[in-house]
């Protein structure tokens, strides 16, 4: 089964959370080469807004009764879901945007959940499942900074991927991407180049461990 990657940048040119997944996907190639990755762009790709109410009311009306609109959102939720319990590993790259998870990325979340393989009383959809959720944001959030405790897109994700799906979840973070970009952070230049050489050496380690979780 394959290497399932998911994308939720809005660009592709100068894409940080690309770049390290770009890595880890590499590092997986090395040991299953010919490998098919199979992908899901919802940064670009996205997925209808208005999905996840009509899969949400399709689930509770008898199939042979669902309207068009709920056939194709129920449909669309299992595909989803079928990317994920079909893989081997879950790679995930996943930016802060407004200081929280992208429209996209609720709407997928959503969708996944509310099919009823994902639902609260299902067993764990990714139970011990490795996924690497490779996450950037612009500015910087850690302890003592301006902005402490303005990340809402971090532990959101892994509250689902970890405890809610059950993942074997590593987290690959880089912050301060928008250095060089907003001359108001041009203080930060020595740190977020360190920051962004650390996590490209750490997407190279994660990505040895992740292939190495399926026999070559
Ligand atoms: C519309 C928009 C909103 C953003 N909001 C935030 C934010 O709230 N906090 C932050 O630290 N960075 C924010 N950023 C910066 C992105 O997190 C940063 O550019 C990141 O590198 C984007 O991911 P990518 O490089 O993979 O495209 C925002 C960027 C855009 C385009």
């Amino acid at each position: 089964m394959p290497l399932f990657r998911l994308d939720a940048s809005i660009r592709t040119d100068g894409s940080a959370s690309r770049e390290i997944a770009d890595i880890v996907e590499a590092e997986w190639l090395v040991v299953h080469p010919g490998d098919t990755i199979e992908r899901r762009n919802i940064g670009g790709g996205v997925l209808p807004a208005d999905a996840w109410a009509h899969a949400v009311a399709g689930n509770s009306t008898p199939a042979k009764a669902r309207s068009k609109e709920q056939q194709a959102a129920v449909a669309l939720a299992a595909a989803l879901v079928d990317e994920l319990v079909t893989a081997d590993a879950v790679l995930l790259a996943v930016p802060m945007y407004n200081f929280g998870v992208s429209q996209h990325v609720k709407t997928w979340m959503d969708l996944v959940i509310s099919d009823p393989r994902a639902a609260a009383g299902s067993p764990p959809l990714l139970a011990n499942k490795p996924v690497v959720l490779c996450t950037v944001r612009g500015g910087a959030y850690g302890a003592g900074t301006p902005r402490e405790g303005w990340d809402h897109s971090t532990d959101y994700l892994r509250r689902i991927l970890q405890d809610f799906w059950g993942a074997d979840l590593t987290v690959i973070e880089r912050e301060f991407t928008l250095v060089g970009v907003n001359p108001a952070l041009d203080g930060f230049k020595d740190l977020a180049a360190h920051m962004h050489h650390s996590a490209l050496a750490s997407a190279r380690e994660v990505g040895k461990v992740l292939a190495a979780t399926r026999a070559a």
